[in-house]
């Protein structure tokens, strides 16, 4: 196939599933002020946990990054970012945490005065990279991974003191927090630190812990330790308001010099919702979709299905479309995507499923509410709501798909 030269050349000025370009970095003021506020508090000499949450692409871990490179530059805090993903139990956080602060110190002299904490953990090290921090590997031996995890607190109090006054502070983000947080042994280990740095007795040192997970996630936590909720400062992402969302859109296109004409703008920020990683996607698959540098309602309408199949693929579709072939789940997709808003109730979708795939309604909603594609309002009982306005649309078009007849 021939493509037009012109096309290779276009740079979007989108990125889906990266950090955004800062210019492109729209709201978010009041929390950024909030968590800085707390940052600087930890800076005089204490403790201070922060838990950063909203919904799927709600922009945490973005939120959390600039934090980080706040706390590192302007702070000169050591600064430890996670990514937790795949912890399932406390001794694999503590093992990250240890191998993330190791790989991330500043400077090679730092990190092998850090490294002596942790000796008799490791099992082998190799240069960082860039030449900076160490990228160290802990030993399995699981009697040793339960003697780091008794001795984390002290270990991390160690750290920050052999470092000083190099640095003012620890600053440790346990970002994307996933099944560990059902583990009670988790949530005990949180509230064990956090109390011992204030009764222990011994020295305050300045440290900050940084949760980031969605609500449901933080929810799973404090319901496995009711009081480590008031551990931690909170800090809840909301939808970004309409007038960020709308000069999100008109910067960026503006920045690749292509105009976007006014129903293509509305669609594009009905669409997203306010929801930051939408925004990136419907965003790159309109600016891909115009071909004369002005994206036209066309374009957008044609980028957002685009972008809706997209989503659905990277999210949904390998945990529930592909993975259930049942009928009955597809059954259920098409009614929940037929149903007239994007709030419904379980009733509601239970009277528009035939007979026997009824017996499937729960299950899938308890799948679809942990993916982050629906979640229960506050007000109603059984009640619940897509999050994503995408992931209905998605819905539409797959069952469409699923009814159309095949052509071969
Ligand atoms: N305020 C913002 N302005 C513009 N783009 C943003 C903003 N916040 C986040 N983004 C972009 O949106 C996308 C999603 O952001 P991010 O990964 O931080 O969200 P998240 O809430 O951590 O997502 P997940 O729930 O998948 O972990 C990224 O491409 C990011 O660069
Ligand atoms: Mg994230």
């Amino acid at each position: 196939m021939c493509y037009p030269s012109r096309m290779t050349e276009r740079e979007s000025p989108f990125s889906p599933g990266k950090p955004v370009q800062a210019d492109l970095f729209v709201g978010r003021e009041d929390e950024i002020g909030e968590v800085i506020q707390f940052l600087r508090q930890c800076a005089t000499g204490r403790n201070e946990n922060i838990a950063i949450s909203g919904e799927r692409g709600f922009g945490k871990s973005s939120l959390a990054l600039m934090a980080a490179s706040f706390a590192s530059r302007d702070l000169r805090f050591g600064v430890a970012y996670c990514q937790l993903t795949a912890a399932s139990t406390t001794e694999e956080v503590c093992t990250l945490v240890a191998e993330r602060l190791l790989a991330q110190l500043a400077t090679d002299t730092m990190a092998q005065k850090a490294k002596t904490v942790f000796n008799r953990y490791i099992d082998h090290v190799s240069v960082g990279l860039f030449g900076t921090g160490l990228q160290v590997k802990f030993r399995p031996d699981p009697s040793l991974r339960i003697d780091l995890k008794l001795r984390f607190p002290e270990l991390i109090t160690e750290t920050y003191l052999r470092l000083a006054p190099e640095i003012d502070g620890l600053m440790i983000v346990l970002d994307d927090l996933n099944g560990v947080v059902r583990d009670q042994t988790f949530a005990n280990f949180l509230k064990g630190w956090v109390d011992g740095m204030v009764t222990s007795g011994h020295r305050a040192i300045p440290l900050a812990i940084v949760v980031v997970a969605s609500e449901d996630k933080l929810g799973a936590l404090t319901k496995s330790q009711p009081s480590v909720g008031r551990i931690f400062r909170p800090v809840v992402l909301h939808r970004l308001p309409k007038d960020k969302t709308e000069s999100f859109f008109t910067k960026a296109f503006a920045s690749a010099n292509v105009s976007v004409e006014k129903r293509a703008l509305r669609d594009l920020c009905y669409f997203s919702d306010g929801v930051p990683s939408i925004m990136h996607e419907v965003g790159d698959a309109a600016f891909w979709q115009n071909q004369d540098q002005s994206v036209s309602s066309e374009d957008a309408q044609v980028g957002i299905i685009k972008a809706a199949k997209i989503i659905g693929l990277k999210y949904v579709e390998p945990q529930v479309v592909s993975k259930i072939r049942s009928k009955s789940y597809r059954q259920i997709i098409s009614a929940m995507a037929a149903l007239p808003g994007r709030v419904f109730t379980r009733k509601q979708l239970l009277s528009s499923v035939p007979g026997d795939d009824k017996k499937q309604v729960d299950n899938l909603l308890v799948k679809l509410k942990a993916l982050g594609v629906i979640h229960t309002t506050e007000e109603t009982p059984g009640e619940y709501e897509f999050i994503h306005t995408l992931d209905r649309l998605y819905f539409r078009v797959i069952s469409a798909e699923w009814k159309a007849p095949k052509t071969r």
